[in-house]
C-alpha cells in the first residue's frame, strides 16, 4: 500500500542536469580538459567529487586542487540556479505533485545535491514537500540505499510503502537496494531496472501509476 513518493530532483522535477553540465563545461574549459555534452551523460546523478574524478581521469591533481575545482564548479552552478523560476519545473511535475497531495500521499525529495534546498525554493514547490533528503543528509551516495531510507524515515514510511522516481541508473539501483518501488524516467538502457519505466513525467497521473505498480508482482 503506497503512502509516499520520493522524487530525485535533478533530471526528474527540473532539468538542472543541464546547469550542472554548463558549470562542469566551464571548469573543464578553464583547465584545458576535453569535455562535452556526451561525456556529461556519465555524470547524471553522480556526486560532485565523483563527477570531477570522471572529468579529470588520470590527470594528476593534488587534493587541494581537487577541492578548489569542486568549489569553483559549485560557484558556477550556484550562480546558474539563481535564475531558476517555477517555469523550470519539467512538464507533468506540478500536476503529479498536486494530485499526490490531494490523495494524501506524502512527498519527499531524495537528491544527492547540496543545493537541493535552494533549487526547491527557486521552483516554488517548498510548500508541497514534506521532507528533504539532500547532499547533507547521509554519507553513502547512491547507489547505496541510505539517502532514500533517510527520506522515508523523515516521512514516517516503510520502504515498501515508498515509490522513488529517478532519472539515473545509480538512483534506480539505490531505490531497489532500499526495498522501494522504482519509477525510472528515460531510456531503458539507463533506467530499465526500475519497476516502471516512463519517458518523463509529462501526462503521468497517480491514478495510472497506481494501476501500473499494483500490476507488478514482486
Ligand atoms: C545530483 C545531480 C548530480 C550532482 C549531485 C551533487 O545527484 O544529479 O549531477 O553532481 O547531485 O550536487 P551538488 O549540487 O551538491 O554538487
Ligand atoms: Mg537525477
Amino acid at each position: 500500500n503506497i503512502q509516499g513518493f520520493i522524487f530525485d530532483l535533478d533530471g526528474v522535477l527540473t532539468d538542472t542536469a543541464e546547469l550542472h553540465y554548463l558549470a562542469w563545461q566551464k571548469l573543464a574549459d578553464e583547465e584545458g580538459i576535453p569535455f562535452n555534452r556526451e561525456a556529461n551523460e556519465a555524470l547524471r546523478g553522480v556526486s560532485r567529487r565523483a563527477s570531477l574524478m570522471l572529468i579529470i581521469g588520470d590527470r594528476a591533481y593534488s587534493e587541494a586542487q581537487i577541492e578548489e575545482m569542486m568549489e569553483r564548479k559549485n560557484r558556477y552552478y550556484v550562480e546558474l540556479i539563481q535564475h531558476m523560476t517555477p517555469k523550470d519545473l519539467l512538464p507533468g511535475a506540478i500536476a503529479l505533485l498536486d494530485e499526490l497531495r490531494q490523495a494524501g500521499i506524502k512527498i519527499g525529495i531524495g537528491s544527492a545535491s547540496k543545493n537541493a534546498q535552494t533549487v526547491i525554493e527557486r521552483l516554488g514547490i517548498a510548500d508541497k514537500i514534506d521532507a528533504i533528503a539532500d547532499g547533507y543528509s547521509v554519507q553513502q551516495p547512491k547507489p547505496a540505499p541510505d539517502l532514500f531510507l533517510y527520506a522515508a524515515k523523515q516521512l514516517g514510511l516503510e520502504p515498501e510503502q515508498s515509490v522513488v522516481v529517478e532519472d539515473a541508473a545509480a538512483g534506480v539501483e539505490a531505490a531497489l537496494a532500499a526495498g522501494m518501488w522504482a519509477v525510472g524516467l528515460g531510456p531503458a538502457e539507463r533506467v530499465g531496472a526500475a519497476h516502471v519505466v516512463l519517458p518523463s513525467l509529462a501526462g503521468i497521473t497517480w491514478a495510472d501509476l497506481r494501476v501500473k505498480l499494483s500490476n507488478i508482482a514482486r
